[in-house]
């Protein structure tokens, strides 16, 4: 066998998440397909199909002039685990074909390395890498995730749980309105900025940055109601860790913040602290700057947290790199790229959550006797 040691062998591991409510995802940006297997759904729930393929249509690329013109119809077929429209308690797979890949686009980068992509690293730890669209470090590898996240979503609703999210920043135009908004109000526009004077101007800045040829960052809030006491377990799988950990597994993300984030950590404590009240035979705190979760454990009050977002690495200018044997290069910035992630983003950030918040509603079921 060609790579007999262990220390030489790698493998690309870990590409699935959740314990109970578990999803597997497999594919590449310019594969023949991507897709993903979800074990554990418990049987009976009732799936509204026209929902799953509505987020990914979310999702989609080219669906504005503020996103990449890459054409994908992102058709879901799911090939088993539903019967008569309701889950049986079997893997649910979901498939999703690739349609519009033009690879050439990405032949300048064969031997070369865009900076800030995982091209280096990829190249350094596979010795191999399929540089066609980013292959596996593709965020086109996130739609089989929305699939399985808006299945998730419809498991927590039969549970009284609903998942808000938003774009509340791109570049430095901040929305710093808290809220649990609906969907009408975030689809108002084509930036998912609930406030559509912001996104006003959100939409101007990431036209006048395209056309820069350069592109911007910002981020994505996120607000959980219904949620009952007792979701996330201690130590190692705490809801706020398994949530930073699902959210920083999407590409670009740089930073999460939970509750107060890290404003709460430049007050005093008795600035800080979220007092308990007692109110109607119901305990409840009366300000919510733990974000709805303390010692790993969800407190019944809303969850919420933002998740920060890097500028797109690819830019439409030539930039300095090296190629694979360290000799200078320029990098020309080519294909169809988003200017922007966030607005795309969002039915990822919900997704994501309703993955991690389902496996902890299992979990918790065994937490008492
Ligand atoms: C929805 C979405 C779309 C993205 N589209 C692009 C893109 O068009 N061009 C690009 O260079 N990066 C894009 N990215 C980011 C890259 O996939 C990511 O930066 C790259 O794989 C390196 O990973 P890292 O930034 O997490 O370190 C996108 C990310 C998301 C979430």
């Amino acid at each position: 066998m060609e790579c007999a040691s262990l220390y030489t062998f790698e493998v690309m591991a870990s590409n699935s998440l959740g314990n109970i409510f578990k999803l597997s995802t497999f594919g590449e940006s310019h594969g023949e397909a991507i897709g993903a297997v979800l074990d554990g759904c418990p049987a009976g729930l009732v799936v509204d199909m026209q929902r799953i393929q509505d987020e990914l249509d979310r999702r989609k690329p080219g669906q504005s002039h503020i996103s990449t013109q890459r054409k994908e119809s992102d058709q879901i077929q799911i090939l088993s685990g539903l019967f008569e429209g309701k889950t049986t308690g079997s893997p649910i797979a979901f498939l999703i074909q690739n349609v519009d890949q033009r690879s050439k686009d990405y032949r300048h980068i064969k031997d070369t390395f865009r900076p800030s992509h995982a091209d280096f690293t990829f190249q350094e730890k596979y010795g191999i890498r399929d540089y066609r669209g980013g292959g596996r470090s593709s965020a086109r590898v996130t739609a089989p995730i929305v699939a399985a996240g808006a299945l998730a979503a419809q498991f927590l609703e039969n549970q009284g749980v609903y998942i808000s999210t938003w774009v509340s920043r791109v570049h430095d135009l901040s929305l710093d309105k808290k809220g649990h908004w609906s969907r009408d109000q975030i689809e108002s526009n084509i930036l998912r900025c609930p406030d559509s004077q912001m996104a006003e101007q959100m939409i101007k800045r990431i036209e006048e940055i395209k056309k820069a040829g350069d592109t911007v960052g910002g981020a994505i809030s996120c607000s959980i109601i219904g949620t009952p006491i007792g979701w996330g377990e201690p130590v190692f799988e705490k809801l706020n860790a398994n949530l930073a950990k699902a959210m920083m597994g999407i590409n670009a993300v740089k930073a999460i913040e939970i509750g107060s984030g890290l404003q709460g950590t430049f007050r005093k404590g008795s600035e800080e602290n979220d007092l308990l009240e007692s109110k109607e035979g119901e305990i409840h705190t009366k300000t919510n700057n733990s974000g709805g979760i303390q010692g790993g454990i969800s407190n019944g009050e809303e969850i919420f947290f933002k998740v920060a977002f890097k500028p797109v690495a690819t830019i439409m200018q030539d930039q300095g790199s090296v190629d694979k044997d360290g000799n200078a290069v320029t990098v020309q910035g080519k294909g169809r790229h988003d200017p922007c992630v966030v607005p795309r983003a969002v039915p990822i950030v919900e997704a994501l959550a309703a993955l991690v918040l389902a496996d902890f509603s299992l979990m918790a079921r065994s937490s008492r006797c």
